[in-house]
């Protein structure tokens, strides 16, 4: 696997199995996973042994998987979940989401390239992949289903397919105070779509993946200085915002107090002007543009929204 792709999606091994037993331990319910991030095992682990220790229930807990760009075939899509289930050792997911729209060619390489180190795609029918989704929560595999990464075109087409079974519940797309995403939360309103924000907190800043022309959110003197009136951290500014908006939030952290901090957001409220003086920091500017992908026929990000 390349360097930076390797990097981007991976945990250090054993880290992931503490965070998430701290997690559950703090209060946090929902989990967001993916074949692609190597870690499940160590997620259904974590899961398990806080089944056993008699401080959670399975369905306390509402896991998101996702279907990988090589597993778009309807053929391929069941199969892929099931193995995420095996590696889990969970009955069902709560969440199985289309990672991406963008199909890459099927294989056991999850980042397939030719020998001139070119991305290798492959022709993508998204409703077809969607059927497939259907089909794996009509067997209780997945509770529910979703999208992740998908614009506004790629959503209509799903919700104007014929004979559409089940609608897509959630849409995974980045979301914070300096990538409101107005329009696409509209949308997705009016279509009972939730949005489920990832990198809330403007992420970890990887110069191999991170758009960092774009300033560290977290460093935003408005979001520091609100913080500073209900002592809290401008993180948790950030993540209130969204939650007070409607957005889920999905803050990753390895790192135990920052795991809990993340977690103190639901003792106090912005007012309707700190609202609007936050969502006016938007910058239309994403930390994650995925330009390496950006010729492939659904790369999602040059449309408007
Ligand atoms: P760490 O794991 O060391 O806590 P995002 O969720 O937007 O992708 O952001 C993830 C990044 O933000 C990670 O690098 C994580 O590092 C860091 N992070 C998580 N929570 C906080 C916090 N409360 N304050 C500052 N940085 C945080």
């Amino acid at each position: 696997m390349p360097e930076h792709e390797g990097r981007m999606l991976k945990t250090p091994k054993g880290s992931c199995l503490e965070s998430v037993k701290i997690a559950i331990d703090t209060g946090y319910r929902h989990i967001d996973g993916a074949f692609v991030y190597f870690n499940e095992h160590e997620v259904g682990q974590a899961i398990r042994e806080k089944i056993a220790e008699g401080r959670i229930k399975r369905e306390d807990i509402f896991y998101c998987g996702k279907l990988w760009n090589t597993c778009h075939p309807p053929e391929l899509v069941r199969p892929t979940l099931e193995k995420t289930l095996k590696i889990l050792q969970l009955d069902y997911v709560d969440l199985y989401i289309i990672e991406l729209p963008m199909a890459f060619k099927p294989g056991d390489a999850l980042y397939p390239k030719d020998e001139n180190g070119k991305f290798i795609y492959h022709e993508t029918d998204l409703c077809a992949t969607w059927e497939a989704m259907e089909a794996c929560k009509d067997a209780g595999l997945a509770k529910s289903i979703g999208v992740s990464n998908f614009n506004r075109r790629q959503l209509e087409m799903i919700l104007n397919k014929p004979g559409l079974k089940h609608k897509p519940v959630s849409n995974q797309v980045e979301c914070h105070p300096y990538f409101t995403q107005p329009k696409l939360l509209e949308f997705c309103r009016q279509h009972d779509i939730v949005i489920v924000g990832y990198s809330p907190l403007g992420t970890s800043r990887d110069e191999t993946w991170v758009n960092v022309s774009s300033p560290p959110l977290l460093k935003d003197p408005v979001l520091n200085a609100i913080g500073k009136k209900y002592n809290k951290t401008a993180a948790q500014v950030a993540l209130r915002f969204s939650i007070q908006r409607g957005v889920v939030v999905i803050p990753k952290s390895f790192n135990p107090q920052r795991i809990r901090e993340n977690f103190q957001i639901f003792d106090f409220s912005l007012t309707d002007e700190e609202m609007k003086e936050i969502a006016a920091l938007n910058k239309n500017v994403r930390y994650v543009e995925l330009l390496m992908w950006r010729d492939h026929p659904e790369y999602p990000f040059s449309d408007e929204y």
